[in-house]
C-alpha cells in the first residue's frame, strides 16, 4: 500500500484492537441473530434478537474502512527487521484475507437480513468459518515473532509513533 512509516499511528492501533474486539464478539455471540434468521424464515425460535449482530457488523464495516483510509493515505510500517521472509509472505497473506473477510461479512450479512439474499446468508454462514483458524495463524505467528525471533511486533500494536 502507500508510503512506510516508523510505526502504526494511535488511531490505526485503536481500530486493530476495536475492530478484534467487535469480530470476537460476533463470532461468539450470535444467538440472538440465529434465532431471528429463523423466525424470518418463517420457523419458531426464543430469543430472537438480530439487534446486536446487525449494529456490531455495521460497525466493523465503517471501522474497516476507516482503517483502509488511513493506511492508503499515511502508509504502514516495514515489517520488522529479523523477520524470515517466509514469516512476511504468511503475515500479508493472513492480513489481506482479514481485510476482504472485514468487508465480505457485513456486506453479505447486510444482504441476506435487508435484501432477503438467500446466498448471501449461505455464504456468509459459510465463510465466517475462515475467520477464527485465521486468527489463530494470526495470533501464532505474532507470538513467534515477538518471543522466538524477538523482532517487538507486539510493541507495534501497542505503542504508536504519531497520533494520526
Ligand atoms: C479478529 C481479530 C484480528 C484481526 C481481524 C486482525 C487484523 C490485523 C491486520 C489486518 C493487521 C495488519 C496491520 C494492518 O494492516 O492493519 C494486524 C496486525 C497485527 N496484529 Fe492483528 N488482528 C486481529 C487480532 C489480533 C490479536 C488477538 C493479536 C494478539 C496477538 C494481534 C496482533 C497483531 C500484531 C502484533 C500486529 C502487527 C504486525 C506487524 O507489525 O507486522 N491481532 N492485525
Ligand atoms: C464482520 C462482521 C460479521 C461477522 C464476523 C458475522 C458472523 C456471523 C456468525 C458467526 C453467524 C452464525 C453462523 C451460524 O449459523 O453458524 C452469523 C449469522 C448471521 N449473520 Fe452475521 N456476521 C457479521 C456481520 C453481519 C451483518 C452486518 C449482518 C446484517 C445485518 C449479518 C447478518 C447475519 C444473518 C442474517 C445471520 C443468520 C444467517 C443464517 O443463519 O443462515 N451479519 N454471522
Amino acid at each position: 500500500m502507500a508510503s512506510q512509516t516508523a510505526g502504526y499511528s494511535r488511531t490505526h492501533i485503536i481500530l486493530h484492537w476495536v475492530i478484534a474486539a467487535l469480530v470476537l464478539f460476533q463470532l461468539f455471540v450470535h444467538t440472538g441473530m440465529e434465532n431471528a434468521w429463523i423466525v424470518s424464515q418463517g420457523g419458531v425460535a426464543e430469543g430472537a434478537n438480530p439487534l446486536p449482530h446487525i449494529l456490531a457488523g455495521i460497525a466493523i464495516l465503517v471501522l474497516a474502512i476507516w482503517r483502509v483510509v488511513i493506511r492508503l493515505r499515511h502508509g504502514a510500517p516495514a515489517h520488522p527487521a529479523g523477520q524470515p521472509a517466509l514469516l512476511t509472505v504468511l503475515a500479508n497473506g493472513v492480513h489481506l484475507v482479514f481485510y476482504a473477510l472485514l468487508f465480505i461479512l457485513p456486506l453479505s450479512g447486510l444482504a441476506a437480513w435487508f435484501g432477503h439474499v438467500e446466498p448471501a446468508a449461505i455464504a456468509h454462514v459459510y465463510i465466517q468459518l475462515a475467520f477464527l483458524p485465521l486468527i489463530g495463524l494470526h495470533v501464532a505467528g505474532a507470538l513467534v515473532q515477538q518471543f522466538w525471533f524477538r523482532t517487538g511486533v507486539l510493541r507495534r500494536m501497542a505503542v504508536p509513533d504519531r497520533a494520526l
